[in-house]
């Protein structure tokens, strides 16, 4: 009944970068520098690598197929696909309740980045009296984002931009946004991996990414590195699967999500060789220093590479700062839709009322994840802000856990005969790794997924 007014992406070109624009975001620009800065850099980058072939790009293409077959929100396709078993169904709620918190955290950090843009433009961080001390950045940084008023005031616009693509509908407004935003994206990034390149703290910065140092590995590395992975390419929620149902049937399942994850990691690559540089070349700088590397490293590094040229010094922050605002865009409106069509479909409710509910919610827990960083940070829960909660609560266990039951459904449960149909597109495509993927998704992905829960878990002790 839903299946003939439902939205189409255009073009392959348009799924490729609508999906890509999931992914590419501030998972990749503000979240992978600070876990590979906390967790050890060179090796956790290996095993994020290998996390991302072994358990992401088998769980993508799952759920690709799963949301094609069905042209369904990423709930009712589970039930579309095995009424009556078991209570697949439910891993759809699941992901649902995980875009949502991953929602409202996210767009804290995208009005963080609004806000830097708007200083950039107000050219304010060239202002800042850095001579002798260089944490001016740092202080600025720690002021803002505990202010109770104009990180809210960001975060509501961003949210409501997001609403605002949203609303638009699926051609006109995701895919033809993606498909202006994405390239710019690329060719900024590689620009200013240039730039960074040139600076004194770039060797430094390149053996922290690049020499794996395996003392650091431990059961908390492997699993923030999967965490990475799941969170980077936006899988193990639904959302991808609620983009598939919006792809056309000539659309090549498996050569789009390398392409997505391929993308993916290499626009992590390219940031940690854009901040890791400039880590180091700011004095008294560490890679640990966790959330606020992007916020405090690159403005400094601006300030000192381009002190003689002032308007590169204006320029640059600028644009990347207006990049980071652009990429976090695409990915707030994949979990948007995911909620959308879910509430749309699932529970009938009119396209429009649904947007209103998904903004609605995610702003008010928006609004109370930023004020756990300012005015309410007595209140923790574990010892954690409502932000890092969310955060914490969504990568480490909620997405991983939804990736397990996806690959246990596709591998266990999901008749193959589907899964070759959307793997050949009916047969007109060739698929020579059938059971490569099979066996991935029936044993490698979930004895790997699990062992790993279990492990931090203290079930097991391997470390
Ligand atoms: N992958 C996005 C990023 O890297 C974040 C995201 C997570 C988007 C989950 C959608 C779903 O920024």
């Amino acid at each position: 009944m839903e299946k003939n007014n439902r939205g189409k992406f255009a073009s392959k070109i348009g799924v490729i970068l609508a999906s890509a624009g999931s992914a590419v975001g501030l998972g990749n620009i503000w979240r992978f520098p600070t876990e590979a800065g906390e967790n050890g850099g060179a090796a956790f980058i290996l095993i994020y690598i290998c996390c991302i072939v072994l358990f992401g790009l088998p769980v993508m293409i799952a759920e690709f197929m799963i949301g094609r077959h069905t042209h369904a929100d990423a709930s009712t396709a589970f039930k579309k696909l095995a009424p009556g078993k078991l209570q697949w169904h439910w891993i759809g709620p699941l992901g649902v309740v995980a875009g949502m918190m991953i929602f409202s955290f996210y767009s804290v950090v995208a009005g963080w980045t609004l806000n830097y843009t708007i200083q950039a433009g107000l050219n304010s961080f060239n202002q800042m009296d850095s001579t002798g001390s260089q944490n001016v950045f740092g202080d600025y940084f720690n002021r803002f984002i505990a202010d109770p008023i104009w990180p809210t005031i960001c975060l509501v616009v961003f949210i409501l931009l997001t609403h605002y693509v949203v609303a638009k509908g699926i051609e006109k407004g995701i895919e033809h946004f993606s498909k202006i935003m994405m390239p710019t994206l690329f060719v900024l990034l590689l620009v200013l991996a240039g730039f960074a390149l040139t600076t004194e703290g770039a060797s430094e910065g390149l053996a922290f990414l690049f020499q794996p140092d395996f003392s650091k590995i431990n059961s908390g590395v492997i699993l923030s590195a999967m965490g990475q992975a799941f969170f980077s390419l936006s899988i193990g929620l639904g959302c991808l699967c609620t983009y598939a149902s919006y792809f056309r049937p000539n659309v090549n399942l498996t050569k789009t999500a390398v392409s997505v994850a391929g993308i993916d990691t290499f626009v992590a690559i390219i940031s940690g060789l854009i901040i890791f540089p400039a880590v180091f070349s700011v004095p008294g700088m560490e890679p640990t220093e966790g959330p606020s590397l992007v916020f405090v490293a690159l403005p400094n590094i601006f300030r000192i590479v381009f002190a003689d040229y002032p308007i590169i010094a204006y320029i640059l922050p600028l644009l990347f700062y207006f990049l980071l605002v652009l990429a976090s865009l695409t990915s707030t409106i994949s979990m948007h839709e995911l909620v959308t069509a879910y509430l749309h479909e699932r529970h009938h409710l009119s396209r429009r009322k649904a947007t209103y509910i998904v903004t609605a919610v995610c702003l008010f827990f928006g609004i109370l994840c930023s004020l756990s960083l300012g005015i309410g940070r007595e209140y923790t829960i574990g010892g954690m802000s409502l932000f890092d909660l969310f955060d914490y609560l969504t990568a480490k266990w909620m997405l991983p856990l939804g990736g397990l039951f996806i690959a246990l459904f596709t591998g266990w449960q999901l008749d193959r005969k589907v899964i070759w149909e959307e793997l050949t597109n009916k047969g007109k495509l060739s698929f020579y790794g059938f059971k490569i993927f099979m066996f991935l998704m029936k044993f490698v992905a979930p004895a790997g997924i699990l062992l790993i829960f279990l492990d931090q878990l203290n079930v097991l002790s391997f470390s």
